[in-house]
């Protein structure tokens, strides 16, 4: 539950935001200070940026691809109130986020902790010559190394408070009967995702491993598998019906007993999660490829969520690598992307973490009260039906008539497809040349 001030911050926020028109919303966010005067001007553009902007980002540029931008209400974490941007495409995680969001507000307390602080590097031996030797070599040079990075290449990130921290050495059965050897580099990067800074670093050792060990290293490059570094939310809700609380662990037991249905689970917590990356211009592949890693990291892919019922409390816990920036890649040099970050209030790339696995937490308690009591297709279908309608071709005349009537299937039948609305739309365009006929 929020305490009182941040209620009354969030009811001033709030209430009623979906209802209101995009301008209105604007307008709280701004009195909220979420965004100022300028970032509204800004989205009132709704057009694409220069595309010499573009230019900068990415090779042979030929225009923009625009997503919408919306505002999850209603998000408390760690005590504090958030306006949550999120750019997606499909319809229903916004809503579901912050439908979810407000009952937490309500009666749930969601409180987040990243684990650990350091990013890893590695650096590949592909087939060693003598292990004994790189290995001792290894042991009596580490330190060396390491303080060699801290006061040349990652000098700005020791200034920062980072740097490197640690190296290990791994050792892997080739299946040709020989070994790999592989060092790990453990890189504190501030609020960096990391990629640039560690693979620099990497790049920067290997002369020097090389001439130490007389080994021939292969590759260096970061590992997005960060499991030196993870972050965790725990969200506990009071006075819930117990059959619900009951289902929503069952449901919950099985995304963790079977990687079908973990796959499905973890799909509906990135829900929560993409957007976020995608709004403050992380690079969402690496958090995806990272999270799926960590989920299968005892052999077996499982769901990255869990849920318990204690008869009296539902709890639920979210644990997995979300490794972003808030300075480096695009960060600070897409308007949104800074605009987004600025809304959030992201003290540190660890912060923003924390938000993404709050609100990844949330998303999938949404999809599972959904799933083990109404089904899904209520609350998806319904929004989807503006999209069916559009995609029918419907003009601004049509749409209220055909949302309608497609609602009215959806009520009777418990489902709704592309076909139907296609088939509405037409005996709709019939029946009225059919009235104009007749009225002739
Ligand atoms: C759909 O985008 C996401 C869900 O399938 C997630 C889930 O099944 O938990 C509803």
């Amino acid at each position: 539950m929020a305490d009182q001030r941040v209620e009354n911050e969030m009811k001033e926020l709030f209430s009623g935001f979906s209802k209101l028109d995009r301008k209105d919303r604007l307008h709280r966010l701004v009195k909220m200070g979420a965004l100022t005067a300028k970032d509204v001007e800004f989205l009132n553009q709704g057009s694409p940026l220069s595309t010499d902007l573009a230019e900068k980002f990415i090779e042979n540029v030929i225009g923009y691809y625009q997503m919408p931008l919306g505002v999850v209400a209603n998000m408390v974490i760690d005590g504090r109130a958030y306006a949550i941007p999120m750019s997606v495409e499909e319809t229903s995680i916004v809503a579901a986020a912050s439908k979810t969001a407000k009952w937490i507000r309500e009666r749930g307390t969601l409180t987040t902790e990243v684990v650990g602080n350091t990013v890893i590097g590695q650096i590949q031996i592909a087939k060693v010559k003598n292990w004994d030797l790189l290995e001792s070599v290894f042991e009596f040079r580490k330190k060396e190394w390491i303080d060699l990075v801290n006061s040349d290449v990652a000098k700005g990130l020791v200034a920062r408070g980072g740097g490197v921290q640690s190296l290990s050495l791994r050792q892997l059965d080739r299946p040709d009967g020989e070994l790999m050897g592989v060092l790990h580099v453990y890189v504190d990067a501030c609020d960096a995702m990391g990629a640039n800074v560690v693979n620099q670093i990497c790049e920067f050792l290997k002369p020097e491993i090389e001439v130490a060990t007389g080994e021939e290293v292969t590759m260096c490059i970061l590992s997005n598998l960060v499991d030196s570094k993870v972050t965790k939310a725990k969200l506990v809700i009071r006075d819930v019906d117990p059959e619900m609380g009951e289902k929503i662990a069952e449901g919950s037991l099985f995304a963790q007993l079977d990687p079908y249905r973990a796959t499905t689970n973890n799909k509906g917590v990135l829900n929560g999660i993409d957007p976020i990356l995608l709004a403050t211009g992380n690079d969402w592949r690496a958090v995806e490829a990272g999270v799926h890693a960590y989920a299968a990291r005892d052999g077996q892919y499982r769901s990255i969520t869990r849920w318990t019922w204690n008869g009296t409390e539902l709890v639920g816990e979210f644990e997995a690598p979300i490794c972003v920036g808030i300075v480096g890649g695009v960060t600070r040099l897409h308007p949104t992307a800074k605009m987004a970050l600025r809304m959030l209030g992201v003290e540190s790339a660890n912060h923003l973490s924390r938000i993404c696995a709050a609100v990844g937490l949330v998303q999938n308690l949404g999809a599972l009260k959904a799933l083990t009591s109404v089904g899904i297709i209520e609350g998806h279908m319904k929004l989807h039906i503006s999209n069916l309608t559009m995609g029918a071709g419907a003009t601004e005349a049509e749409t209220p008539i055909l949302q309608k009537r497609l609602e009215e299937i959806l009520r009777l039948t418990r489902r709704i497809s592309l076909n139907n609305a296609i088939d509405v739309l037409k005996e709709m365009r019939q029946s009225n040349v059919h009235n104009l006929a007749s009225h002739k």
